[in-house]
């Protein structure tokens, strides 16, 4: 993961109840393609731009960098899970922070699968990095990544006007494991 020390990479595949997470490969070129050319998947990330220009810009191992997991059921990318030091970041409490991100194709919503991937990479990085909190920036207006966001144990820290809309941005506690499931979060100190 990007600056992320310890942690080592690329990284043994991560195995949850449904899914695998693992370093982005050749096979996941069409899907990366899918998921950034879907007006859907960036409704409220500033919208999507046309298939044709993303094909030509796709290199061969789309997005392959530490703290980047493709999102695997039955052997097929559903999504991506991405976990990055945000240094450039605009809000002085995340500047500096762990950052995570995902995006699931359409057809993988409301199954759980973005909680139970996103708590694996958490998991991973607590047990390497286990007094690093972790940000997240989401609109607001974007319900389905604030539940998430909510699920896995992120609290607000504040809100804020960016990109012609107001974002939420929730910081994660250490030292916290969590199990995601349908009813919510279970602490799991
Ligand atoms: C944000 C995003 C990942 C959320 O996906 P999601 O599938 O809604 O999230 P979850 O994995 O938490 O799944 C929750 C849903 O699965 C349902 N579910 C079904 N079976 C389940 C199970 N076995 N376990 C848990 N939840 C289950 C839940 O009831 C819930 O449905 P609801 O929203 O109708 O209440 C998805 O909307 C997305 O990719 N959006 C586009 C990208 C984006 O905006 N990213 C945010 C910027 S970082």
């Amino acid at each position: 993961m990007e600056d992320l020390g310890p942690v080592a990479w690329p990284p043994e595949p991560i195995r949850t109840e449904r899914l695998v997470l693992r370093e982005p490969g050749t096979q996941d070129r069409v899907a990366f393609i899918e998921l950034a050319s879907s007006p859907e998947v960036h409704t409220y990330l500033g919208g999507s731009r046309p298939r044709d220009e993303i094909e030509r810009e796709m290199p061969e191992v789309p997005e392959r960098w530490p703290g980047s997991f493709v999102v695997e059921l039955d052997g097929k990318m559903i999504g991506h899970v991405l976990l990055r030091r945000a240094t450039g970041h605009r809000r002085p409490a995340a500047a500096g922070r762990l950052d995570l991100g995902y995006l699931f194709l359409p057809r993988a919503w409301g199954h759980g699968y973005a909680a139970e991937a996103c708590a694996a990479a958490l998991g991973r990085l607590a047990a390497v990095l286990p007094d690093e909190p972790v940000v997240l920036t989401t609109q607001t207006a974007n319900t389905p990544s604030m539940r998430l966001a909510t699920k896995l144990g992120f609290t607000e820290v504040e809100r804020f006007e960016a990109w012609d809309a107001e974002q939420w941005l929730g910081m994660r506690p250490p030292g916290r494991a969590v199990q995601v499931s349908r009813g919510g979060e279970l602490p799991n100190h």
